[in-house]
């Protein structure tokens, strides 16, 4: 019964609900999509549906028997993972010439964090918290794939996680949904550009819509199930975001939700997507994602499959099969209207001419400037720059900076890696465009040997144990690499971990040994020699966490948006309290933290009033000094606490944040504006609002700060 009321509230809330921007990506009516609509047959528009792969062989792009054939006959009008200048213009030209309309094909692939010149692994990227570089880096791996035939990447992710268990957590943007809607932003206006038309611009696709950073056990592909305000609050705005930004696709998830899959989710596709946000582009199923609706137990066959889908607002179907092998069947017995067939490959065609594909098909695929754009000097001083920027430094009791020239030891399973560096997604990025390990760059700066007494221990996890399909039940660092680091402490040696992972881990051991840890993720292309440059000074780290480290897996979910409770923890021998008895309710690392080799000093916060009404704004400064003796750069992190709501509040929200760069000395005044879209939230009726009341502010180098002050708002 409620599930069947919710969608006809959420559209009434939708006129309401947000004051929130509607999606800004109005499509023009395309004359070349409403002529050819007039003379496509059923077929050639079930057609432009359906989504197949191209395969790889040893020596390049390769396509399976039959797919050619597929792509001829107009059954087949979009293409995964084919890419190179040479091998999509051979396919396109297939499409363009030897088919009956001549429709190009859309080529896809997974540009993620990078396509030739790789750069950190999401997690590390939103690290940096620096949303021009994170905009750059989407701009320049777009002008790379886009080179190479390819006109559309699967990314943003847009998948808030607290789950250190799930794989994937290392391909989003942690765990805050103000952060992580800035950044899907970015990414979406690099991939896009001004104008998706140009040569150097691909489309966006919004992915994994929605929630599947929340599965359960932190199982890949498990099952999600949360209040609907909770996805509201925390887990749907990056997807806006990434929408209102312009994205004109967006991947369906592998959940259910809700009891329903994603893939046949018509709350998530029609009322939420279409009916709230205003989207105009196209939903894409993920890999196989419509046929696993059988596994699900929601699908009786393939058939039923593509019904549920396409009936739920899912307009292209990923490599099940079903659109290609059932729907003709489906609209001719009446069970998929005209009209749903129409639609779908409407919004289809609607974004190949936004691509300016019916103008030039092969205007993505041009060798020259493959070869001129790939890679090249600036692309590569660009990614060495962002990486160290996305470096955390978690401890450092003074050991770093190392000083060069000084001798010092290199050890651990990933200090010779070259493949490790590059992350999993790595696009098509290939290790032999890595220049340097961390050891060889190392090698570069200082004399590197055994017997030395200072140590750089590279730790962590392959780069395999990340990813799709690699969760873990443990979050720790493998035994033998602890015990590793165990036994050189035993020894009296000063160890400088440096940690490449994807994931938060329970470094509890690790941070009571070691002298320094730097938390490098999986840097990419250049990423051995920006471990370098941070460990020897030539670049003072500045990233900070984007996920809470936790002490074990026991904390786990652990954030810094959690509630008070009931009964929260304030007196130490207290039992009835919201407490464990084996560790303390505080992480390891919270979110928000990380080091510098200099030092901060915060002022008071100042704020202009205390207290606020309606459309009015609230001032409220702080000072930040730099205290120590080199520059630095410091993102300073305001959160918010709303006392008493209609509903319960966390205790803190991240409301605003800015980096700043200090010189020894120099201080500088921090102002951030509190306006009620800052204090607004799904109130208990689901509409989206601020309410009268008392808050607190707390401004800081991470969500554990303690400078406060409180103001009062009367709506
Ligand atoms: C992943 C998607 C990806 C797709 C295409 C799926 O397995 O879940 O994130 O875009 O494959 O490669």
């Amino acid at each position: 019964m409620m599930r069947k009321l919710l969608p006809a509230l959420f559209v009434a809330l939708a006129v309401v609900s947000c004051g929130r921007k509607a999606s800004q990506s109005k499509l023009p009516n395309y004359p070349k999509v409403d002529s050819l609509m007039k003379v496509m047959t059923l077929e050639e528009k079930i057609g432009q549906t359906v989504l197949f792969t191209s395969d790889w062989s040893v020596t390049g792009p390769s396509m399976r028997p039959g797919y050619l054939d597929d792509i001829r006959a107009g059954r087949c009008g979009n293409l995964l993972n084919a890419h190179t200048a040479d091998f999509t213009r051979e396919v396109q030209r297939i499409a363009v010439e030897e088919t009956r309309l001549g429709i190009p094909i859309l080529f896809g692939f997974d540009v993620i964090h990078g396509f030739r010149t790789i750069f950190p692994i999401n997690l590390g990227m939103s690290a940096s918290w620096d949303i021009d570089a994170i905009r750059r880096s989407a701009q320049i791996a777009a002008e790379e794939a886009a080179a190479a035939g390819l006109q559309w990447t699967y990314s943003p992710m847009c998948d808030i996680s607290v789950e250190p268990r799930w794989g994937r957590i290392s391909e989003g943007s942690g765990e805050d949904p103000y952060l992580g809607s800035l950044i899907a932003a970015a990414m979406v206006e690099g991939y896009q550009g001004d104008d998706l038309s140009k040569d150097n611009t691909i489309l966006a696709c919004v992915k994994h819509f929605a929630a599947y950073g929340a599965p359960q056990a932190g199982r890949d592909y498990n099952t999600v199930d949360m209040s609907e305000r909770w996805l509201r609050e925390f887990y749907l705005p990056p997807y806006k975001a990434a929408v209102d930004a312009g994205a004109l696709s967006v991947m369906a998830s592998f959940n259910e939700l809700d009891g329903v899959p994603a893939h046949a989710s018509a709350h998530l596709m029609q009322d939420i997507l279409r009916g709230e946000w205003g989207f105009e582009g196209f939903v894409v199923s993920d890999y196989t994602g419509i046929m696993e609706m059988i596994h699900h137990g929601y699908a009786k066959d393939l058939a039923d499959a593509g019904r549920l889908s396409i009936n739920a607002g899912l307009d292209m179907d990923m490599m099940a099969a079903s659109y290609m092998n059932h729907m003709k069947e489906l609209v001719e017995s009446g069970r998929v209207s005209m009209k749903t067939v129409d639609d779908a490959c409407r919004r289809i065609l609607n974004v190949k001419a936004a691509l300016g594909l019916f103008d030039d098909p092969y205007k993505y695929c041009d060798t020259e400037r493959e070869k001129e754009r790939t890679l090249t000097d600036e692309n590569k001083a660009f990614a060495r720059r962002f990486s160290a920027e996305s470096m955390v430094l978690l401890k450092n009791n003074g050991i770093l900076p190392l000083k060069k020239g000084e001798k010092v030891a290199v050890m651990g399973p990933l200090a010779n890696s070259k493949d490790d560096l590059l992350g999993s997604w790595r696009g098509a990025g290939e290790v032999k465009s890595v220049p340097a390990s961390v050891l060889d760059a190392v090698k570069e700066v200082t004399p590197v040997g055994d017997g030395a007494s200072k140590v750089i221990l590279v730790i962590g996890e392959p780069w395999s144990w990340t990813g799709e399909a690699a969760s873990r039940s443990s979050i720790k660092v493998p035994e033998e690499q602890i015990a590793l680091l165990r036994q050189l402490k035993k020894q009296g040696k000063k160890v400088a971990v440096v940690l490449m992972n994807g994931r938060p881990l329970d470094l509890s051991e690790e941070s009571e040994l070691a002298d320094a840890i730097l938390e490098a993720w999986y840097p990419g292309t250049m990423g051995g020699y920006a471990v370098a440059d941070v460990l020897f000074g030539d670049v003072n780290p500045s990233g900070k966490l984007t996920v809470t480290f936790p002490r074990n897996l026991g904390q786990v979910p652990i954030y810094h948006y959690a509630k008070n409770t009931g009964r929260p923890y304030v007196h130490p021998e207290a039992k009835y309290e919201s407490r464990y008895l084996d560790v303390p309710n505080e992480p390891l690392y919270a979110f928000g933290h990380g080091l510098s080799y200099t030092t901060f000093g915060y002022s008071d916060i100042t704020l202009d009033k205390t207290s606020f009404k309606g459309a009015d704004v609230l001032k409220a400064r702080v000072t930040v000094t730099n205290t120590g003796d080199r520059e630095g750069t410091e993102t300073v992190q305001m959160y918010i606490r709303d006392l008493v709501g209609s509903v319960t509040r966390p205790v803190r929200q991240l409301k605003g944040f800015e980096r700043i760069t200090l010189a020894p000395g120099e201080s500088r005044e921090v102002e951030f504006t509190i306006d009620r879209e800052t204090l607004s939230f799904y109130r208990q009726d689901m509409t989206w609002g601020a309410e009268s009341g008392d808050f607190d502010i707390f401004i800081g180098t991470a969500s554990n700060c303690t400078k406060n002050a409180s103001f009062t708002y009367e709506i």
